[in-house]
């Protein structure tokens, strides 16, 4: 098989019964060769098919976008055993395709799948289609591009590929990528060299890129390169791929520069063909959002909400502090009991969040947390000779430490000494740092107000109270619970369309991120009262 690129001439295509039952024996062959294969190989060259009814679905609104009465010509690259294509050959008339072809490198699938592919217009390459040359004429390109690119992560890609990635890239189409995009990023963009003017692209791909660093270009490329149709986004609780753990999206875009006054929609769960949310947002309003997972749920309050106040105007978020080793540095009672350690290195700090049965904690008279699984932090500033002299018990611990190469860590190396921890004064307001919505709660996220002396580990993020918040919590302390209630009542979606959402639902925020969040609720517990001094209020909007 050779990679040439030849003009289509017509084709003669086999019955629609015929085709029905070669979708029947594709979905077995693709279970056969899945189970022939180790999950490592399958994670190396990103093999997870398309569930068949996606594949159907995809194709059907990718062929609605193109003009009725036009011949197809159909790429699928990383074809596997070609879901997609199989959808076109129950959904188009022979008559209407003019050609298809697909790339796959592994010639397991590709060779199963070009015997069962015979009699029909498919020419199968097996080839890296990140390799090869794409068409040069207009007439040899393809007006309908529909994939599933591998899904391999940045880091198992060789420098020496990335970066023939990239050129490859900046060369057909002069366009930057950024170097830590999984391969499916190169694959998409890389496409456009391969479709034909007001062709039509269909990506299943991972979400990651709508919210994170890397997926900037990616965004750039929807918004200007091409005019970006449709993205929906599936509801991450619904992992689509049992085998891989990533939530997914689909991506339509048209080959053709965006039209002034362009709106693109978004779409979030439910199906395709029927999703639970939807929205259209003006392209030119979207340059002006970082985060895509927000939409379609958020569009209004995103694109109006550029003078509001966000917690940022109210608070330092701050992440907890990372010890290099809890279960060295975090103790229970009894530990401290069993090591005999001296109380002056041992600091409260809270349980994870999972074991924090409370989101209200309350202090003894020594401002220690009144919980069940109450923990302590070992931090120590004195030099290792002081410890060995003043602090024998202490040194004998430490040496266990230093026994299990605790100290070789790479936070523990650079910290002087080893054993010292940072700097992280509690903090009255908390909110755990990742979680899944519950049938308990939809939100994801728990605030804690915190009325002891604990600090915590980098589970939680600590909200302080920036000078003239703090000011008026002292002049009125009662306000300290209406401002954790009216944390608490932030909307799940709020959050979480500010964080950012892993596969199985799993949704994490960083400072920043909590930052961000919308807060004129808070502010208005001060106001409503009069109790944010009028000159204050003035202050932190000047
Ligand atoms: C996510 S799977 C999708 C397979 C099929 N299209 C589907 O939707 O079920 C990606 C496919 O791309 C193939 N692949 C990986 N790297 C490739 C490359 N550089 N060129 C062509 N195919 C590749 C894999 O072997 C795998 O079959």
């Amino acid at each position: 098989m050779g990679t040439s690129h030849r003009r289509f001439s017509s084709v003669r295509v086999v019955g629609m019964a015929t085709m029905e039952e070669r979708e029947k024996a594709r979905f077995e062959l693709q279970e056969r060769i899945d189970a022939a294969k180790v999950q490592a190989e399958r994670n190396r060259l990103g093999q997870f098919a398309t569930p068949p009814k996606l594949a159907s679905d995809i194709v059907a609104y990718a062929v609605s976008l193109l003009s009725p009465r036009l011949k197809i010509r159909f790429l699928e690259p990383g074809f596997g055993t070609g879901p997609f294509y199989s959808a076109l050959l129950r959904q188009v008339p022979p008559s209407r395709i003019e050609g298809a072809v697909g790339y796959e490198i592994d010639p397991h699938y590709a060779g199963s799948a070009e015997h069962l592919w015979k009699g029909t217009p498919l020419r199968l390459y097996v080839a890296d289609f990140t390799t090869t040359e794409p068409p040069k004429a207009e007439a040899s390109k393809y007006n309908l591009v529909v994939c599933n690119p591998p899904y391999v992560r940045h880091h198992h890609l060789s420098q020496i590929k990335k970066r023939e990635l990239q050129s490859s890239i900046a060369r057909y189409l002069n366009f930057e990528m950024n170097g830590l995009g999984g391969l499916y990023t190169y694959f998409m963009v890389l496409s456009q060299a391969w479709m034909a003017k007001e062709g039509v692209g269909a990506w299943l791909i991972p979400s990651e890129f709508m919210d994170v660093n890397y997926g900037h270009r990616v965004k750039e490329f929807l918004m200007k390169r091409v005019t970006l149709s449709r993205i929906h986004r599936f509801d991450p609780n619904d992992v689509q791929f049992g085998d891989a753990l990533v939530s997914s999206a689909v991506v339509f875009f048209k080959n053709s520069p965006p039209p002034s006054e362009h709106e693109v929609e978004f779409t979030f769960g439910g199906m395709l063909t029927r999703p639970t949310v939807s929205d259209s947002i003006r392209l030119a309003d979207l340059h002006h959002i970082s985060k895509w997972t927000g939409l379609p749920q958020g569009i209004s309050r995103l694109v109006g909400k550029h003078n509001g106040v966000t917690l940022a105007d109210l608070f330092t978020v701050k992440r907890g502090l990372a010890t290099g080793c809890n279960a060295f540095f975090i103790l229970t009672t009894e530990q401290v009991r069993q090591f005999n350690l001296p109380k002056k290195f041992l600091k409260p700090i809270l349980p994870s969040p999972r074991y924090l049965e409370t989101d209200e904690i309350d202090a003894d008279e020594n401002g220690e947390p009144q919980i069940q699984n109450r923990r302590y932090l070992l931090s120590c500033d004195l030099p290792e000779n002081e410890v060995k002299e003043k602090y024998p018990v202490l040194w004998r611990y430490l040496e266990r430490g230093l026994e299990a190469g605790i100290d070789k860590r790479y936070l523990c190396q650079h910290r002087e000494p080893w054993y010292s921890q940072e700097e992280r004064p509690p903090a009255p307001f908390l909110c755990t740092y990742m979680g899944r919505p519950t049938h308990r709660s939809k939100s994801p996220f728990r605030f804690i107000l915190n009325h002891s002396k604990a600090t915590t580990a980098n589970v939680y993020l600590l909200l302080y109270p920036k000078p003239d918040l703090a000011a008026s919590l002292s002049d009125h302390p009662e306000l300290y619970r209406k401002v954790w209630k009216t944390l608490a009542s932030i909307a799940a979606e709020t959050l979480m369309e500010e964080g950012r959402v892993y596969g199985g639902g799993l949704h994490k925020l960083e400072p920043k991120e909590l930052a961000n969040v919308p807060a004129d609720s808070v502010l208005r517990v001060f106001s409503d009262g009069g109790k944010f001094r009028m000159r204050r209020q003035m202050d932190l909007f000047a």
